[in-house]
């Protein structure tokens, strides 16, 4: 029996990183994933590289901050499978700078997408959830929305905001059989760390115990992980996935 079998699992930046990999597997386990990315054609490339591979998938261009667009493409998954089983609250974005030098505009833009897209998201499942009694919502926080990080203030304030928002929802909706999780990535090799020069990557990983950086593949075997039916009983927890950098 495959992990996500006949799932109904929603992923947002499903277009790209670790979204994009973790589409392609939870489709390998059997789920049908609906890609919700603001950038159409990527989300409908992951669709096509899906399905090539014998999975089921679905794309829609969705800008998360946009709270209309979000329910329509909710009530649109519902009509056409019945169910939402998972959101992976995954789509993410940097605009880094200290604090001197950070904008009002670029502070707003990272509280929108990190923060209240996934709001939006949120509250547009939930009411499907709580109608099966049953659903998973997992959330990519970041390790530095525990330890912060230099030039990341907009940044990790959103991530740390998230590990709160993950208690909360977990409280508030145990009830209806939701289980809510956030998942901390470390340092994980996307086109997000692209701009950090060669030389930081090497610090990075000279200060992470596993000595490498992450791989999309392990933060998607995470989100795995806590939509299966081994972790039922796992709720308002923080996955760190960092090769122990922060310890
Ligand atoms: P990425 O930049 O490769 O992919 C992000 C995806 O989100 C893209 O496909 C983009 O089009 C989509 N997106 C951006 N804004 C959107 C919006 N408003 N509506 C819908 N889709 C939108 O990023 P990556 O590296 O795969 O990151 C995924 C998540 O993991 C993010 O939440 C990020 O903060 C988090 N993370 C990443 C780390 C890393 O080192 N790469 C470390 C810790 C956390």
């Amino acid at each position: 029996m495959k992990r996500a079998q006949d799932k109904v699992v929603v992923i947002t930046g499903g277009a790209n990183g670790i979204g994009r990999v973790a589409s392609l597997k939870f489709a390998a386990e059997g789920a049908t994933v609906v890609i919700w990315d603001i950038n159409g054609d990527k989300a409908e490339a992951t669709r096509t590289e899906i399905e090539a591979l014998g999975g089921k998938a679905e794309a829609q261009a969705v800008d998360t901050t946009q709270p209309e667009q979000v329910e329509a493409a909710a009530e649109a998954v519902r009509q056409k499978y019945g169910r939402i089983d998972v959101l992976i609250n995954n789509a993410g974005i940097t605009r880094d700078a200290t604090l001197k030098k950070m904008t009002l505009q670029s502070w707003q833009q990272v509280l929108d997408v990190n923060l209240t897209g996934v709001f939006n998201c949120t509250k547009a499942v939930t009411p499907h959830m709580e109608a099966q009694q049953a659903g998973r919502i997992i959330n990519t926080a970041s390790v530095v929305g525990l330890y912060g990080n230099f030039g990341q203030a907009n940044y990790a304030a959103t991530k740390a905001g998230l590990i709160g928002l993950t208690k909360t929802l977990a409280k508030e909706l145990g009830k209806h059989n939701i289980t809510v999780n956030a998942v901390a990535p470390g340092f994980i090799a996307t086109d997000m760390i692209g701009t950090i020069p060669e030389k930081v990557i090497d610090m990075m990983k000279e200060r992470t115990p596993l000595r490498r950086l992450g791989t999309p593949e392990d933060i998607a075997s995470a989100y795995l992980f806590l939509a299966s039916d081994e972790a039922s009983f796992v709720s308002g927890t923080v996955l760190s996935v960092d090769g122990a950098v922060t310890i």
